[in-house]
């Protein structure tokens, strides 16, 4: 049987990063995509010198060109798209609804959800004539609750969710499998600029039922179950791995 290829935007950090290193344990082939050129060649040449097939292409979501050219890439490197994760996201300057402006509005929307929009589709323009495929998108516990303070991010979450569900429903005969992850608070870089103050950070984790942040690494183990064959029957769905935070 032929190694599994992933495809991973914004992978050259955080939860992208530790779901390329995942998928790499497991035996995939792994194309990370990310803005930085040269710690993205780095990564993929990591990759490498551990014995994965991988490569780098550079690829901002927001663009339709590069989305088609990461995913055209991978197949013609590689020969197939198997499962594919839209992570790559970015955050809103925290303040109320009265502050945000249609700056706030696009930096959020045109990365979270027009980024994921076109990673779908292009990603669906692979996987449909294979019948085969699992896109799993990276969505938040903000995705299905309020969050004072962040309205413009949690409303982009929103409909990370609502495309999700929406294209599983249109792909779920045709053996593509579409999901959602919705990480809690998670100790990466975007986690430390959202949080602030040593103060706000223990207050945040307090916040939080198991009292403590998750690591990159517990979101993606989540995010290679549901690319994986182990998850055959799961489509349309949101799987939270946030410390029990919207059970609250
Ligand atoms: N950490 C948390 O607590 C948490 C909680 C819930 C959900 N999430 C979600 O998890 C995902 C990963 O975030 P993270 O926590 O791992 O933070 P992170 O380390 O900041 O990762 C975000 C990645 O997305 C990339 N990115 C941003 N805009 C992009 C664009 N237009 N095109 C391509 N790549 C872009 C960033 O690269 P650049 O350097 O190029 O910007 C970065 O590598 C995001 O979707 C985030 O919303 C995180």
């Amino acid at each position: 049987m032929t190694n599994p290829v992933v495809l991973i935007t914004g992978g050259l950090t955080g939860i992208g990063w530790a779901t390329a290193q995942a998928f790499a344990r497991q035996g995939a082939d792994v194309v990370v995509s990310g803005r930085h050129d040269e710690e993205g060649e780095a990564l993929a040449g990591e990759l490498r010198s551990a014995g994965v097939r991988a490569a780098y292409v550079h690829t901002d979501v927001r663009r339709d060109d590069e989305v088609r050219r990461l995913v055209d890439g991978t197949i013609e490197r590689f020969g197939h798209l198997d499962v594919a994760v839209n992570n790559a996201g970015t955050q809103t300057p925290t303040g109320p609804l009265q502050e945000q402006s249609p700056d706030t509005y696009a930096s959020t929307f045109d990365t979270n959800v027009l980024g994921v929009i076109l990673s779908m589709k292009h990603e669906l323009r692979a996987m449909l004539p294979q019948h085969r495929g699992s896109i799993v998108n990276v969505s938040s516990v903000a995705g299905h609750i309020g969050m004072p303070d962040a309205a413009v991010y949690v409303a982009s979450k929103h409909a990370v969710e609502g495309l999700t569900k929406s294209a599983a429903l249109e792909t779920a005969t045709e053996g593509v499998r579409v999901n959602a992850v919705a990480p809690g608070a998670t100790q990466t870089g975007m986690l430390d600029r959202y949080v602030g103050t040593p103060e706000g950070r223990h207050a945040f984790e307090d916040s939080v039922p198991a009292r403590r942040f998750g690591t990159p690494d517990e979101i993606a183990q989540a995010i290679v179950f549901l690319g994986s064959d182990q998850a055959s029957y799961i489509t349309g769905q949101v799987v939270s791995v946030d410390g029990g935070y919207s059970a609250r």
